[in-house]
């Protein structure tokens, strides 16, 4: 395959492209996968690799708390079939761990080209360690790429998805190491009218004028 092969990645609030594929719960179409929930999909560079089944166990694991904040999971790799559900069972065997999350086997490497998680001066056969957290209108609302020699975090995963929830839910910017319960940025005033009243609140934890923070509820 020529660099030139692959793909430029989708963007922060682009479309997620939508695709048809093989996983280890069957044929899905993205766009009905994606339907009424987030979605959080992610790219592992192989099967029976060591720091890959500790990632995909942490989402296994993790599983019921995604659901509960409405977010599917969908992996993928560019591995058969057979070789996902020989290692799903051999995880299962080892550690007790089901990954019964759809895992994509994307052996043609359409959906891994498609969504730019092939980095071919990292690797040209396998993907990266990419997230995309897909919001359920269908828009990119977050990437993360990391190296094949890199383990994603699972608490920043998660931070950065209840942090994408929180400022759908409150028209509202989230500072620096933001976490569940801090407070949240008020949007900076944008004429000389907003600043002086600004000035004036009392309410808000305020640096100055154009930093200031507010409690959510
Ligand atoms: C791993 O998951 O351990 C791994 C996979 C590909 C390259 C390097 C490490």
């Amino acid at each position: 395959m020529e660099n030139t092969d692959i793909k430029t990645m989708p963007r922060i609030g682009e479309k997620a492209p939508d695709f048809e594929a093989i996983t280890t719960a069957g044929p899905i179409r993205f766009s009905e996968y994606n339907k009424g929930s987030w979605v959080v999909m992610f790219s592992h560079p192989a099967d029976f690799t060591p720091v890959c089944t500790t990632e995909m166990s942490a989402f296994a694991v993790d599983k019921e708390w995604f659901a509960q904040h409405n977010t599917k999971l969908l992996g993928l790799s560019i591995d058969s079939i057979h070789s996902h559900l020989a290692w799903v069972n051999n995880v299962r065997e080892k550690t007790q761990v089901y990954m019964d999350f759809p895992i994509i086997a994307d052996l043609d490497m359409k959906v891994a080209q498609l969504y730019g998680m092939l980095h071919p001066e990292e690797s040209m056969t396998a993907a990266v360690r990419a997230v995309f957290f897909i919001d359920p209108k269908g828009t990119i609302r977050l990437l993360m790429y990391y190296p094949l020699n890199v383990g994603r975090n699972m608490e920043e995963i998660q931070r950065a998805l209840i942090a994408l929830q929180t400022v759908d839910a409150n028209n509202c910017a989230l500072p620096v190491n933001w976490k569940p319960g801090d407070k949240a940025i008020v949007p900076p005033p944008k004429t000389l009218e907003q600043m002086e009243e600004r000035i004036a609140n009392t309410e808000y934890e305020k640096v100055d004028f154009y930093l200031a923070k507010r409690s959510l509820n």
